[in-house]
């Protein structure tokens, strides 16, 4: 049974008052710590109206201080997506964009920080709004077949040590599409929350319960560490694994599986292979998928 969030402000709100959406839609930095769970009480809650990047502003805190920070942000001027591009960051409530610094002590490297993030955006969504997200390796998150959702995982390296210290876990999410349509780069590949579920549900989508309950399921993972059963389910929503995928070097692969370290695995040419993150810049579907399935 799908659990929808109340609005924060209580008054009655007519169907078509874009203004007054956007009021229940305000970020706070009370409301996201009024709903987090108790492993995060040393969380350090900050929520501004617009920022460059939610996961520079984390690095700028940490060169200050080394703890958990959460930096929530309903705009960013120069939203970062993975291998230098621009993640499309608009304002009027149309998404949710957050980084959660976390002090580091772990082996994990960022790529299986990521898989921990996506699939703690998939339980909340799937409890939240009773949706079923699925993954595209390594870091989309989908719904009816457009990216609502990326994640970006940068190391916080200490100057004076060059050791990885802290992570910064960066997520945004397209809540509502914005009424001008999404850029032309993106328009056949974006999508948003709100595309997903019922007009009236979608007033209530309330981005501060949104946050805290990613936080909440990524605090349960981590929590489990080193049991790694999260990626089960990250395989199991992956929808890539035994379709024929397109990678940008031209190599039509299938992949098969996605190790517990975040590493792709295709077959290609009678033959088994391990990809990085790193060296793939782009993998989609290939349209002539005939549905084959590998095992
Ligand atoms: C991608 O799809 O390539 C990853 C996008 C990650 C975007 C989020 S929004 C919050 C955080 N701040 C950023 O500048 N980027 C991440």
């Amino acid at each position: 049974m799908p659990v929808f969030s109340r609005p924060l402000l209580g008054e009655h709100h007519s169907e078509d008052d874009d203004l007054s959406v956007r009021e229940i839609n305000r970020l706070s930095a009370a409301a996201i710590r009024e709903a987090l769970s108790c492993c995060w009480d040393d969380l350090d809650v900050r929520c501004m109206p617009v920022v460059d990047s939610t996961n520079l502003e984390a690095r700028r805190l940490l060169s200050v201080e080394n703890k958990e920070y959460l930096v929530a942000s309903s705009a960013q001027s120069a939203g970062r997506g993975r291998r230098g591009r621009i993640f499309y960051s608009p304002g009027d409530g149309c998404g949710l964009y957050f980084s959660l610094a976390l002090p580091w002590s772990y082996e994990a490297q960022p790529t299986q920080v990521t898989t921990m993030a996506a699939v703690a955006v998939c339980r909340a969504l799937e409890t939240l709004y009773g949706l079923t997200p699925k993954i595209k390796w390594v870091n989309d998150i989908f719904l009816q077949e457009r990216k609502v959702s990326g994640i970006l995982t940068e190391g916080w390296i200490r100057p004076e040590t060059q050791s990885i210290d802290a992570l910064i876990v960066g997520v945004g999410i397209n809540l509502v599409s914005p009424k001008a349509g999404y850029p032309q780069e993106i328009a056949d590949t974006a999508g948003a929350l709100a595309d997903s579920i019922s007009n009236q549900m979608t007033k209530l989508i309330d981005p501060n319960s949104l946050c805290a309950a990613i936080i909440n399921a990524l605090g349960v993972i981590i929590d489990e560490l080193p049991d790694r059963a999260y990626m089960e389910d990250y395989r199991q929503r992956c929808f890539i694994l035994g379709k024929r995928v397109l990678l940008d070097d031209e190599r039509v692969v299938i992949p098969s599986t996605v190790t517990d370290d975040g590493t792709l695995v295709v077959f290609e040419n009678g033959r088994y292979e391990q990809l990085s993150t790193g060296e793939i810049q782009s993998i989609r579907l290939d349209i002539r998928d005939d549905g084959l399935v590998v095992e």
